[in-house]
């Protein structure tokens, strides 16, 4: 195979595929109706919720084809409630489109708009938890991509069970997963 020079992308989000990635790419074409095509799913998704061991036994994963989007909206269309409210932590575009696609779906939704880059405020977080009581949700980027920030996602969701228990918690984890992430 001739060697193809790589680009490094510098951009936050897309990856450099690595030579083993690149060469399995070559291989040739499944059909995705053959067993083989289903054996080589069902071990990716063994081996991906395996990624968090606490996740192992007790939840499945999901590969979508699609874009980092794409797998955010699927999950919110999934997981945000149709009849109580999710509330959406947004300090950075992603979160911003969080609420955006909440909102297409017409969820019902709250938003904590904090300034680009700028932690995730707590204190905002007890009060909206107090404010509006149909929320049952939360929605929140673990690291904003845009702007670097990468949400405390461990004393977020401490302080929140400390406050109002039985909130569930929708994470977008595109860019960072695998990094220390509570799973509770
Ligand atoms: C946190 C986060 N959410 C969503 C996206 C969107 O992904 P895509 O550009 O593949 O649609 C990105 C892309 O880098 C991201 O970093």
């Amino acid at each position: 195979m001739k060697k193809v020079s790589r680009t490094v992308l510098l951009n936050p989000g897309p990856v450099t595929l690595s030579d083993r990635v690149r060469k399995a790419l070559t291989l040739g074409d499944w059909c995705h109706r053959e067993p083989e095509f289903a054996d080589l799913t069902r071990d990716i998704n063994s081996r991906l919720v395996r990624v968090y061991r606490e996740m192992a036994g007790k939840f499945d994963a999901v590969m979508l084809t699609g874009s980092g989007t794409c797998a955010v909206e699927a999950m919110l269309a999934s997981f945000a409630p149709h009849t109580s409210a999710t509330l959406v932590i947004a300090n950075g575009v992603y979160g911003e489109r969080m609420a955006r696609m909440l909102e297409v779906h017409e969820r019902k939704h709250y938003i904590i708009q904090l300034p680009w880059g700028d932690a995730i405020d707590l204190e905002r977080v007890r009060r909206e938890l107090q404010l509006q009581q149909d929320i049952t949700h939360i929605a929140v980027v673990h690291h904003e991509t845009t702007t670097g920030r990468l949400n405390d996602l461990s004393a977020s969701t401490s302080f929140v069970s400390s406050t109002k228990s039985a909130c569930c918690w929708i994470v977008s984890a595109v860019s960072v997963l695998k990094r220390s992430m509570p799973t509770n």
